[in-house]
């Protein structure tokens, strides 16, 4: 069995807002063992980004707190090691790709020097000529044509695409050990896309690299993860190995989920079956089942008691209590 190399453990974070806080995570868990990718869904507003934000320790400050739980990198919780601990460790251990790819670049610096000083802070031994060569090396295998040509551009005389690959290859510049994708190729083209997932999934192979992917794509976890969290309102519903979800979803948001994905061999004209009603607020969690309102199974047990993960299969988990009629 293969080393485990992050483990969110209970995980509980929360917004200052001013309207009082706001419990945004809820004892999210899983683990992403070495070399393997383990896929984030779940609707909007779930808490998918601030998960990963949590675990980079990026939360906007003063807002954001991790208020309970760990996050486990190689054993050691990195949710309590000293800032400058941290810094070493981000960027270089584990590194992230943003969903808004302005969050990572500064735009008052060329996207050489930048690229180049990550290299200088977790790799200072380089000569700043071997930092070049890295860097455009990168560049270009991310698909960006001209690579030396951008090396002294900034960020806003790029396209949002070749931003969004730049800021790629900047996660991928120190071959982290973990890299959290978040939304990373949803604002590329298709070839591009597919160029992209085949470059994590080659580092994959080469280094050992674990990944979190975040998406909404479903086709695209079914393509790329060996699991899956699925993610609503701020809590880990259902987790376990893809194949095993996608064939047998044991939680009913899951089944939702899988049902709303459009098939091929579905009829144009057929409507898509998609979950009605709305997510809960954060400010209005219900004690129960947060999927309750919106649940075809639900009845009066769930509304009462928040329901606990429970083990359904080898490595499978599920909270829904209706489980066994799914
Ligand atoms: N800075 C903030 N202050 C207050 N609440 C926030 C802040 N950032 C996020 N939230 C809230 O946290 C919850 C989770 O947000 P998050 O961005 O993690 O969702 P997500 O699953 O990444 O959604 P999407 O798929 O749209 O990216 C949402 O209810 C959001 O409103
Ligand atoms: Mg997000």
């Amino acid at each position: 069995m293969s080393e485990v190399l992050l483990e969110v453990k209970n995980l509980e974070t929360c917004f200052d807002t001013d309207a009082g806080r706001a419990q945004v995570l809820d004892k999210v868990s899983f683990k992403i063992k070495k070399g393997t990718t383990v896929g984030i869904v779940g609707e909007s507003g779930c808490g998918k980004s601030v998960t990963s934000l949590s675990v980079m320790r990026l939360l906007p400050k003063p807002a954001g707190h991790i208020t309970g739980g760990e996050v486990l990198y190689k054993g050691k919780d990195i949710t309590k090691i000293p800032a400058k601990e941290m810094r070493k460790i981000r960027g270089n251990k584990i590194a992230m790709i943003f969903q808004e790819p302005m969050t990572a670049l500064n735009p008052l610096h060329r996207v050489g020097k930048q690229l180049g000083e990550v290299l200088e802070l977790h790799h200072p031994e380089m000569s700043v000529n071997e930092r070049f060569k890295i860097c455009v090396d990168m560049i270009r295998s991310v698909g960006i044509p001209e690579p030396e040509r951008r090396m002294v551009e900034f960020p806003h005389q790029l396209s949002g695409g070749i931003r969004q690959r730049v800021m790629i290859a900047m996660a991928l510049l120190c071959k982290p050990d973990i890299l959290i994708a978040d939304e990373p190729t949803t604002a590329l083209d298709v070839t591009i896309q597919a160029q992209i997932l085949k470059l994590m999934k080659n580092m994959q192979l080469d280094l050992g690299m674990a990944i979190m992917f975040i998406t909404h794509d479903l086709g695209v976890i079914a393509e790329l993860c060996d699991e899956v969290v699925v993610m609503y309102a701020g809590r880990v519903v259902e987790r376990g190995p893809v194949r095993e979800i996608f064939k047998n979803p044991k939680h009913a948001y899951t089944k939702g989920l899988l049902s709303s994905i459009p098939r091929l061999e579905t009829e144009s004209k057929t409507k898509l079956e998609i979950i009605e009603g709305m997510v809960p607020s954060i400010f209005d969690f219900p004690v129960g089942c947060r999927f309750a309102n919106r649940c075809p199974y639900a009845e009066d047990k769930c509304r009462a008691e928040r329901p606990e993960l429970v083990q359904v299969g080898s490595e499978h988990f599920s909270s829904c209590i209706k489980h066994s009629i799914l």
